[in-house]
């Protein structure tokens, strides 16, 4: 039986959820392993729109298993509010069908605070953040003065990883002119929340190696995308965890072999929200006309997304760096009737082709994008089902995008809705 781990090969918003969705049919459990309610994951079924964040998406369709893994930073007060509103759907979440693991940090109040003091400022780098307080709980883990999920379980010895946390920032809060935190109102948050989010605790890793044993398929669910990974991808515009396939191990308490297949999900075109590099962003009414034929806001944050022409550079470096097999091509439908279609096949960097993103920031900056130019299609390709329907100009697209990539198209996706996807190659047949 076949493992899947789906990521995001460009900045995130590929159509991860759609794509998850539909997979989770065929898996029995369905796993989040990094990142944390700054992911948007949208699924649409027979006309109804899912907006999760922090939730896995398997958890929509009933009859799975879906898992918070250790790598995911958990906000307790937003977990109680997705759980509130997804049930408000008529989606079923008990302590059945969803579990958390007990080593997973939480994002505190302060976090979200601190998060969004450093994004408003006029001083240091302003990353476009979601605020969620990602960045800052990420720093108390590998800080190692993080509260994780266990210790809402004992009350008892919570007080001392109260104080040891906040002489950390309470130290920061003076230094920026803030009020101090006091142990006791701490304290008074975690205890009020702990009995919202306990009963769905478990071993993760336990868990996850019964379900193995017994044969299940296990379908890994990656936020953001590789370009947002914080050792790979455009540094320091980046999220603050690892978003590349490799995590979907560490993150779930699962060794390396755990993974056969690493599905890459691709928008046929590229966008970005929030701060950074981006080669190929197009500052013109063709980015206007891809956002707005996409539909290219937000899920969570409402903000507008920068768009541009399919990126091969990345996505070719996103293939080895996620070691990706094949992967899902969204969006296709997006650029029906468009007369030309450019693709960027290298960079230039001071008079000099290159053929991947330089790793340093004023490199990242400086690339110019080197483009081919493509026929478009006026036929449309939107809620297309099988291959036969698509138009031959879409049919070339998608060939050379393979190429280009190294990577085979092993599924297709031509709308929102969940059936409207054309499956090439069942990543869990592999
Ligand atoms: P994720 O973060 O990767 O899960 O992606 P988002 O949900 O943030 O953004 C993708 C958006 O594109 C969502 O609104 C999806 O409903 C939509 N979408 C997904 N696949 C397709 C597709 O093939 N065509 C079109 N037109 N929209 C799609
Ligand atoms: P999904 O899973 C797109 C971006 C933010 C910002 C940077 C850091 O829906 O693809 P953070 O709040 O993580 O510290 O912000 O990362 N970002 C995303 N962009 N899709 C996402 O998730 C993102 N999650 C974070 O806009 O540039
Ligand atoms: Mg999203």
């Amino acid at each position: 039986m076949a493992n899947v781990v789906v990521v995001g090969s460009q900045w995130g918003d590929e159509g991860k959820g759609k794509i998850v969705d539909w997979l989770s049919e065929r898996a029995d459990v369905v796993v989040r392993y990094q990142g944390g309610h700054n992911a948007g994951h949208t699924l649409v079924i027979d006309g109804v729109s899912y907006k999760l964040a922090l939730l896995p998406s398997g958890l929509v369709r009933g009859g799975k298993l879906s898992v918070i893994g250790n790598g995911v930073v958990v906000d307790p007060h937003h977990f109680v509010a997705e759980v509130d509103k997804l049930r408000g759907q008529g989606v079923e979440i008990t302590p059945e069908n969803l579990r958390i693991a007990e080593n997973a940090p939480l994002i505190l109040s302060l976090h979200r605070e601190l998060d969004a003091i450093r994004e408003g400022s006029n001083t240091g780098l302003r990353i476009g953040t979601t605020k969620r307080g990602i960045g800052p709980a990420y720093e108390d883990k590998v800080g190692r003065r993080a509260i994780r999920v266990v210790d809402l379980a004992d009350t008892d010895t919570l007080m001392p990883k109260i104080e040891r946390l906040l002489s950390h920032h309470n130290a920061l809060r003076r230094g920026m002119g803030l009020e101090e935190i006091s142990a006791d109102a701490m304290f008074e948050e975690l205890t009020s929340v702990a009995a919202d989010i306990l009963p769905f605790v478990d071993q993760v890793w336990r868990l996850l190696d019964e379900k193995r044993r017994a044969g299940a398929r296990i379908l890994f669910e990656g936020a953001q995308g590789a370009l947002l990974d914080n050792d790979h991808g455009t540094y320091p515009f980046v999220t603050s965890s690892n978003t590349v396939a490799g995590q979907a191990a560490a993150g779930s308490g699962m060794g390396p072999g755990a993974v056969d297949y690493v599905l890459g999900i691709t928008k046929a075109y590229t966008t970005r929200v929030g701060e950074g590099p981006f080669p190929t962003e197009l500052d013109d009414e063709i980015g206007e006309y891809l956002g707005v034929t996409g539909k290219e806001w937000g899920v969570n944050t409402g903000r507008k997304r920068r768009c541009g022409w399919f990126d091969a550079v990345i996505v070719r470096q996103t293939v080895k760096t996620s070691g990706i097999n094949g992967i899902a091509l969204t969006k296709l439908d997006v650029l029906d009737g468009l007369k030309e279609i450019k693709i960027c096949v290298g960079y230039e960097l001071d008079g000099q082709k290159i053929d991947y993103l330089p790793a340093s920031m004023g490199a990242q900056a400086g690339v110019k994008p080197i483009y081919e130019t493509l026929e478009g299609w006026s036929e449309t390709t939107a809620g297309a089902r099988s291959w036969a329907e698509l138009p031959a100009q879409a049919v070339k697209y998608v060939r050379y995008i393979e190429e280009l990539i190294g990577a085979p198209v092993a599924m297709l996706s031509t709308s929102p809705e969940r059936l409207d996807t054309i499956l090439v190659h069942d990543p869990f047949q592999d």
